[in-house]
Formats: structure tokens, sequence, C-alpha cells
């Protein structure tokens, strides 16, 4: 059934470490995870029809535009390549894109990728191409715009440092047998809260790091899914806007284009197939960019109500003591957020970020992790937004 009506399979996938790697080219790291993900999928180079690449801020960073015809060059082809800009969720665009493509019967077989190397520059500053000029002439940095957010969630809803420090501590603990994630040292919820403050009360512990990295994923039309070994279905997916300023938004301790995002893909997905709901979520890759954000995504996604999350973190954290993995139990069932360490442990490449998340979720659906997770899934599903949520991209996850 979900064969017939999916929109798109994924067949392979790749990526590589996340880190500061500064003997590695932006292009290389694409090209490794590109080549990665056409070995697994067992195809040739010659059948792949166009390529989508997320990537933010090469230009500033790195002085390289047009890496579309950079990787054309390197790779020996003159197809169509994409890239896509949409900050911290070009990756997120980078899946979509691919699959319209795939579904208007131009292309069977496509890359998605995506990638960013950070550690080279002024990269900090650089991301501030993200932010509204308001928010850039104030003096704003995204830790400092993330941390206005989390005095809102904590004034508003009683969240509290500690519960912020079990996100961090918990996504320390899923990289640890992760090998392809930025940090795999662990850090507990005592070490978290003595961290400098870098935008209080967010200390370092609370913020993803700078990294470089690349990841990949071959997608294909459904029709010739059934050629490859373990398809994994693209079975909806859905963006959605909102201000780029967080003084135009109405309540900064959420995020609308997330909840907007998510309503698009179920609708999307349940126009072909029996219903289903976030409680049919087990597995989910969330954009914890700062702890905070893991907690507005539980809210923004549907598993709780707004306000809940905190505490819902606090008790499946001391439930879970002890365990390789945290599972959150909230309203709508029983969900493990970010198994490989998040964005916090395994590293935000921004660009290569929605893709990263896209190859976790195969991975463990196909049971072809290195680090698997304590949960069998059938339903996944990512969320990648960009900057302080000005767009946010979910996507649905199925196999049969
Ligand atoms: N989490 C945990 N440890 C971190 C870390 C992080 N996010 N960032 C750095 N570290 C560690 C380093 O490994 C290093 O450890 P060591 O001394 O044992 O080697 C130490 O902290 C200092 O690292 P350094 O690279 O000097 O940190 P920094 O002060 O330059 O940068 C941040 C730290 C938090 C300011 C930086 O990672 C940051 O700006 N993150 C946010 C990125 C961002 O905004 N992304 C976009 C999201 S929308």
């Amino acid at each position: 059934m979900i064969e017939e009506k999916a929109y798109a399979a994924i067949v392979g996938v790749g990526q590589t470490r996340f880190g500061e790697l500064f003997d590695r080219s932006l292009t290389g790291l694409v090209l490794e995870a590109g080549l990665t993900a056409i070995k697994n999928a067992k195809i040739k180079r010659d059948d792949i029809d166009a390529m989508f690449v997320g990537s933010f801020i090469p230009a500033i960073l790195n002085n390289q535009g047009l890496i579309g015809a950079k990787l054309a060059e390197e790779l020996g082809v003159d197809i169509p390549i994409y890239r896509c800009e949409s900050a911290c969720s070009s990756g997120g665009d980078a899946i979509t894109l691919a699959v319209q493509g795939v579904m208007a019967g131009l292309y069977d077989i496509v890359v998605a990728g995506g990638v960013e190397k950070m550690a080279e520059g002024d990269p900090v500053n650089a991301l501030k191409a993200a932010a509204s000029e308001t928010e850039r002439v104030h003096g704003n940095t995204f830790t400092s715009l993330y941390a206005q957010i989390t005095r809102r969630h904590m004034h508003l809803y009683g969240t509290t440092r500690e519960q912020l420090a079990m996100v961090a501590s918990k996504n320390h603990r899923h990289a640890k047998d992760n090998p392809y994630a930025h940090f795999r040292n662990q850090v507990t919820p005592e070490q978290i809260l003595k961290g400098s403050f870098v935008a209080e009360p967010l200390t370092l512990f609370d913020c993803s790091p700078i990294s470089d990295g690349g990841a990949a994923a071959i997608i294909v039309s459904p029709k010739l899914a059934k050629n490859f070994k373990d398809p994994v279905y693209i079975t909806g997916f859905g963006k959605g806007s909102a201000s780029l300023n967080l003084a135009a938004r109405k309540n900064i301790a959420e995020i609308p284009s997330t909840k907007i995002a998510v309503k698009r893909a179920f609708e999307m997905r349940n126009k072909r197939l029996p219903k289903k709901t976030i409680s049919d979520i087990n597995l989910a890759e969330v954009h914890d960019c700062f702890t905070i954000e893991e907690l507005l995504a539980m809210e923004d996604l549907g598993f709780c109500k707004k306000g809940e999350a905190g505490k819902i973190v606090e008790k499946s954290f001391k439930k879970h003591e002890g365990d390789s993995h945290v599972i959150y139990h909230t309203p709508k069932g029983d969900v493990l957020f970010n198994p490989g360490g998040g964005l916090k442990a395994a590293g935000h490449p921004v660009g290569a970020t929605g893709i990263r998340q896209l190859v976790e979720l195969v991975d463990q659906m196909r049971g072809t992790s290195g680090h698997p997770a304590p949960v069998k899934s059938k339903m996944a599903l990512s969320h990648n937004i960009g900057g302080t949520g000005g767009n946010a991209v979910v996507t649905l996850y199925e196999v049969e």
C-alpha cells in the first residue's frame, strides 16, 4: 500500500563525519557523502538525473559561489544541479525539492545533498545573515535570539535551566556510539549548568556547535523503488513560513512555521493513505539548534500542549537514568528524539543538517545503523527549521 501511494523513496544514504575538518574542502565533503550514498544504493554515477544541494553561506565563509558548477566539474557530469538555501533548513528544502522533481515526472533518480564548512572565517557573524536587519543592528547573534525565546518560555510556562540541561545531556548520551558525531563525550546536567554563559540563560552546552560536514541521499520515483533493497518511503512533507523578525511574532515561545509544516505534511500524506497522526510517530529527528528548540519542537509538532515539554523531558530523563537512550513519554505516545545526538552533539553544519536527519532516520528504519536505537519504527518524522523558525520543513518517512 505505502509503496503504491508514496511520493518518492530513499534508496541510498551517506554522510561524512561531522566536526572541525580543517583538511577537507567544501565540495569534497558533499562528494564523499554522495559517493557513499551512490554505493549504498548500488547505482552508477551516470544513473543520476539531477542534484539538489543545501548550503547556506559558502559564498561568505569559503568564498565559493556557484557550487553546482564546481560539483559538476569534480564529478564530470552535466546534469542540472540546484543549490537550495533557507539557512539551517537548506537540507530540508533540498529533500522536498528533489521529491518534487521526481513527483513532476522530470527525474527518476536524484541526489538530495547538503554541506557546510563553518570552522573557518567568522561563522557566528556569517550566521547572522539568517536574522532580520533590526535584530542584526542591535547586536544579536543566534545564541542571543534563542536566549530571548528561552527566557520567554521560562516566564510563561515555568521551564527551568535544569530541564534544558537534560535535553543536552540526553543528546550527548545518544551520540556516544555515533562515529559521525561532532561530540561523543558525555556530560551530566550538573556539568552543563556550570558551563559558561554564551547568552544567559544559555551556556556553551545549550548550543549546537560550529561544524563542518556533508550528507547525501539517493531519491527515486516510487515505481523504481521495488528494484532496490529496503527503500524508505517519503509519504508527505510540508513547509511553513513565518516572519524573519522575532519581534513581529505574537508569541516568541512558539514556532508557528513548525505548526503549519506538520499540518501540511500529514494532510499531504492522508490524502493518499489511511489516516495517521502525530501519535503514530515513535521516532523523530528534531531541530535542536539550542536546547529550548527541542522543547518547542515537542510542543509545536503536537506531541503535547504548549508549555508541557519541560516537565515531560524531566520525568522521562529521570525514568531513563542509566539507559542508553531517553524515550520521551508524551500524551501522544512514546517517542525517541534525535537517536544519533541531534544538532547538539552530532553537530550542525547548517546546510547538511536536514539531510543528516534523513540519513539517521533511514539507517534506523532499515536496521543498518551502527548505533541502533531501542525503537523499531515504521513511521518517522524529521523537523528542520531555518533561523529562529522563519521557516520549517517537516518530512514523513515510512516503511511497509
Ligand atoms: N557544545 C559542547 N562543547 C562545545 C561546543 C558546544 N556547542 N562548542 C565548543 N565546545 C567545546 C570545544 O570542543 C572546546 O573544548 P576543548 O577546550 O576541550 O577543546 C571548548 O568547548 C571551546 O571551544 P571553542 O571552539 O573555542 O568554542 P567557542 O567559544 O568558539 O564556540 C559557541 C562555542 C557555543 C559560541 C559556538 O559553538 C556557537 O556559536 N554555537 C552556535 C552556532 C549557531 O548559532 N548555529 C546556528 C543555529 S540557528
